[in-house]
């Protein structure tokens, strides 16, 4: 937080503000499907049950879930056999995680604070250090994020993330099938879009605080990154597929609630997610 000029820490101020008022708008109607990760044991989250395929046994592992908001994913992360801390600057979603998981009869720990500081809050390493959809655009530093993931892993730990594709972030808001038009930049270094929406991408109440910044970084810069901070990267896929309605237009991918894909026509020409896994070296 203390590296950056005053206009980015302005920035993130107004997000975590952004954040803590998306909380009440996520865990009420049309939100966040909690009811379904209390009442079964076994469920999972949209995306970590995406993700299962891609990180093996995670028994005993100790795992870092960074941006874990309402924690969803981490106790996603607890049932399939984890010890996992989640880590997320907002205080209300620290709220609801530690309350969400205490109903779920799972355990984790949360911190409550910014990514970037997350080498001074937590002080320890971890075996895995995961991060699901919908977190790097709101960091306005790729570089000193992947030095912090870097920093959290062991020698030898690993490194998963499944993020919505810089490609699939570029459209108008007003893009349609036939009309694709471009409003926001795919590369890096460009300032923080200013956005202000009194709704959120799920739930059907009023966004109190609708401020937000997002930052743009492109698939070079991301890879870049966690191969300056000294990672070796083993995976990178890109999907057809996304785990939230980015685009109005999106069609439900049939017999998978929750996860949406363009139209047949462009199905195969823009990429909506990706997954990358890097390794520190022993
Ligand atoms: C879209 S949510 C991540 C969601 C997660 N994949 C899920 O769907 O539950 C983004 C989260 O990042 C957190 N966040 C944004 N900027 C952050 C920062 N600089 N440090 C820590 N957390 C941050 C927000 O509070 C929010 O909970």
């Amino acid at each position: 937080m203390d590296q950056f000029g005053s206009e980015v820490r302005a920035a993130l101020t107004a997000n975590r503000a952004n954040w803590n008022s998306r909380v009440p708008v996520h865990v009420g109607p049309d939100g966040y499907r909690l009811d379904r990760l209390v009442a079964d044991q076994t469920a999972l989250s949209d995306v970590v049950d995406f993700d299962r395929r891609y990180l093996g046994d995670l028994t005993g592992q100790d795992v870092l879930h960074l941006q874990c908001h309402i924690g969803t994913d981490t106790i996603s992360l607890a049932r399939l056999g984890a010890s996992v801390t989640g880590l997320d600057f907002s205080e209300a979603a620290i709220d609801v995680a530690t309350d969400l998981t205490e109903r779920c009869g799972a355990e984790a720990e949360f911190i409550l604070g910014d990514v970037y500081r997350a080498p001074t809050l937590i002080e320890r390493t971890f075996d895995l250090v995961y991060t699901g959809v919908g977190a790097i655009p709101w960091l306005p530093d790729i570089q000193a994020w992947a030095s912090v993931v870097a920093e959290m892993l062991r020698p030898g730990g690993r490194f998963h993330m499944t993020e919505g594709h810089p490609m699939a972030l570029v459209f108008a808001d007003d893009a349609t099938p036939e009309h694709l038009r471009i409003d926001y930049p795919y590369f890096e270094g460009r300032p923080a879009m200013r956005f202000e929406d009194s709704a959120s991408y799920v739930g059907s109440g009023t966004v109190e605080s609708p401020e937000s910044f997002e930052w743009a970084h492109n698939m070079g810069a991301i890879v870049q990154a966690l191969i300056d901070a000294g990672l070796i990267i083993d995976r990178l896929e890109e999907h057809r597929e996304l785990a939230w309605p980015f685009l109005p237009w999106m069609e439900p991918v049939p017999d998978r609630e929750g996860w949406y894909r363009l139209p047949e026509s462009l199905r195969h020409s823009i990429p909506l997610m990706f997954t990358l896994q890097a390794r520190k070296r022993t």
